[in-house]
């Protein structure tokens, strides 16, 4: 749980994330949080919008773990987009979580209702409100999530510095091809969302046989395969003996077989994207 990647900006970045998305605050934020830095960890990826950050730093205090063996995202809202207003997102993250500052801060999703007419604009000012913040030390990278190519090449007829992550859905359902392989191809770290297309995954056969097979659980099969892609998997659970499953991922390999199979589950469970988010 140690091994990383390296960002563009030499950064590194453990190679799987703790997920936090429809982690309730309070005691369960709190619990699997610590739970998962108690199993190794020391990636955590939360969210303004997810609402527990406060929780989640408060287990990051209490884990007694230094601050530099750890990773922690956050990421923009929506209606916080613009200059000033990014800034001031920041800075209230920061508090909520505890820290002086994060190793990643993501704009969230590039085209928020509200913005919808001006979304390039709103994007062009928060990234450069994040640029700033990366110059001052308040985030030690900056990136995106859930940007298509279209968004991308918008921001950066602006930027200065590229985006080093973007945060996508993609499990063997959605592997979002075209954006993976922009990505990569401008050193962007394509991280993964929702790994186990939210619970989805567990009830197909095919990955079953093949964990049977491997005397694996499905959850690290898939993570594996999540993990050989050369994605950053950011699997989410609130129960401490998932949470230190999923992070079993380095005693084992897929067969080029195995792959193949996971690889045959494409569209499988249908879409996770809302069409009118991304296509705009
Ligand atoms: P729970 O939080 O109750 O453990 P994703 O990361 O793709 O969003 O998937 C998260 C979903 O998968 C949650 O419903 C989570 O439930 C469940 N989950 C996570 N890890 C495991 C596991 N190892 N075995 C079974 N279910 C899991």
């Amino acid at each position: 749980l140690t091994d990383t990647f390296t960002l563009a900006n030499n950064v590194k970045i453990p190679v799987l994330g703790f997920g936090t998305w429809q982690t309730p605050d309070g005691d369960v934020a709190y619990q699997a949080t610590l739970d998962a830095l108690k199993a190794g960890y020391r990636h955590i990826d939360t969210a303004a919008i997810y609402g527990n950050e406060e929780s989640v730093g408060r287990a990051i205090a209490d884990s007694g773990i230094p601050r530099e063996d750890l990773f922690i995202t956050t990421k923009l809202w929506n209606t916080d987009h613009g200059y000033a207003e990014t800034q001031a997102a920041l800075k209230l993250s920061l508090k909520k979580l505890g820290l002086d500052y994060v190793d990643l801060y993501l704009i969230h999703w590039p085209n928020p209702i509200d913005f919808r007419n001006e979304w390039q604009q709103r994007n062009a000012d928060s990234w450069r409100a994040m640029e700033e913040a990366y110059q001052n030390g308040l985030t030690r990278a900056i990136g995106v999530s859930n940007f298509q190519i279209h968004h991308l090449e918008e921001l950066f007829k602006t930027a200065t510095i590229k985006p080093m992550v973007n945060q996508l859905f993609l499990n063997p359902s959605d592997t979002d091809d075209e954006v993976v392989a922009f990505n990569k191809a401008h050193g962007i770290l394509n991280e993964a969302y929702s790994p186990l297309g939210t619970g989805a995954i567990f009830d197909l056969p095919e990955v079953k046989a093949v964990a049977n097979r491997l005397n694996k659980t499905v959850a690290q099969v898939v993570l594996r395969w999540s993990l050989d892609k050369g994605f950053l998997p950011l699997p989410k659970s609130t129960h401490a003996e998932r949470i230190i499953e999923n992070g079993q991922l380095f005693d084992f390999e897929l067969s080029a077989k195995d792959t193949a199979t996971i690889d045959n589950l494409r569209g499988k469970f249908g879409f996770h994207k809302d069409a009118d988010q991304v296509e705009f």
